[in-house]
């Protein structure tokens, strides 16, 4: 456990903005329905020798807090009041006396997935240094807080977990969501070649106008025909984003000697198939995986879909909306 050092962190403080002692949170005290995620006046978090204070702009809002939300904790003993949120942007207030990387009033971004002292939809979070990067050059805040964890998703599934190479041929299937809208660009700043698989017309729109080479309507469309006018000896590889039935047609039209992707959390799992390699991965987050991600970012102008924005306070018709399905990129939720 890192030693408080309440003291040095005051000192930081007085260079910086005055910081109050509470702070507006939307956070839950059981688990339930988008009703359950209610603003809480808390304490603003306290700092460690390694951490950075941020003064919140922009949450995203993902999968994977309404999972939380509903009752899924990665260790399984919440505790309450819960403030959700795995990621957001805003700027350094305050930081523990080991962090250099920083000075107060910069422009950051973070992913801590299941942050111990509590989530992004809120004010204030103090998340340690090595998860918290600066905005890439060409992004405002507002995109830059919808895309840590699928930024990050995204670019280390292309380039970590498929290792995609210019020509190849790749599939990426759920290429209207969060992560998708991005690894699309990423891959093609890797000069793969694309056909993504998209929800609906409007989503095989948006994933063409982000470079995808083709695209399908992977509710509708028939996939293997696609790809098999993409790719006749066969796809290089599979990036999966949505799990079910149209994955396993992708699946079918990979070649001998070829790889499916996924990050955990696709569901249901995708199956092995004979002759395939698979790599399941979670997104990672430190100093090096952000200089990596920044890089590809700023090399690829990377566009970041955004489909709506609510208040701290309207946190729970974020979740509303997120429910009803059919989000083109990413939600988030601003504090301003
Ligand atoms: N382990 C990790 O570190 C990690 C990190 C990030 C994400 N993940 C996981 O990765 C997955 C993707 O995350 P995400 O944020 O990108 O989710 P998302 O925004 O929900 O994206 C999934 C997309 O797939 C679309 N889709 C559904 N059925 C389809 C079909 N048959 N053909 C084509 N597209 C279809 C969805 O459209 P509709 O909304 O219209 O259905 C949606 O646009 C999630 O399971 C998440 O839990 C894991």
């Amino acid at each position: 456990m890192a030693v408080k050092e309440k003291r040095k962190t005051e000192t930081v403080h007085e260079k910086g903005a005055s910081i109050p002692e509470k702070m507006r949170a939307a956070a839950i005290d059981r688990f339930g329905g988008p009703e359950v995620l209610t603003i809480h006046t808390l304490p603003v978090p306290e700092l460690d020798t390694g951490e950075v204070l941020i003064a919140i702009d922009t949450a995203g809002v993902g999968v994977w807090d309404a999972e939380m939300r509903a009752g899924w904790v990665p260790d399984g003993h919440p505790k309450f009041p819960l403030v959700l949120g795995t990621d957001g942007s805003g700027t350094v207030v305050a930081m523990g006396s080991h962090i250099r990387r920083f000075k107060i009033g910069d422009s950051v971004y973070s992913y801590s997935f299941y942050n111990p002292k509590g989530g992004f939809y809120a004010e204030y979070v103090a998340v340690e240094a090595e998860k918290v990067a600066p905005v890439p050059r060409g992004l405002e805040l507002r995109e830059a807080g919808a895309i840590p964890t699928t930024g990050l998703t995204a670019i280390q599934g292309i380039d970590d977990a498929l290792k995609l190479k210019r020509e190849e041929t790749v599939i990426i299937h759920g290429g209207s969501g969060g992560v998708g809208t991005l690894a699309i660009q990423f891959a093609k700043l890797r000069e793969a070649r694309v056909l993504a698989t998209a929800s609906g017309a409007d989503g095989v729109e948006l994933v063409r106008s982000l470079g995808a080479d083709a695209a399908v309507d992977g509710r509708d469309d028939d996939i293997e025909a696609a790809a098999r006018s993409f790719a006749p000896e066969g796809v290089d590889a599979v990036l999966a984003l949505v799990g079910g039935e149209a994955l396993d047609r992708c699946v079918a039209t990979i070649r001998s000697g070829g790889r499916l992707a996924y990050p955990n959390g696709v569901d249901p799992e995708p199956k092995k198939r004979p002759g395939i390699r698979v790599i399941a991965y979670d997104a990672i987050a430190n100093v090096r995986e952000f200089e990596h991600l920044g890089m590809a970012i700023e090399a690829a102008k990377l566009r970041v879909p955004i489909a709506a924005t609510f208040s701290l306070g309207d946190a729970a018709r974020a979740h509303e909306r997120l429910a009803q399905g059919h989000v083109l990129g990413k939600i988030v939720l601003r504090t301003g």
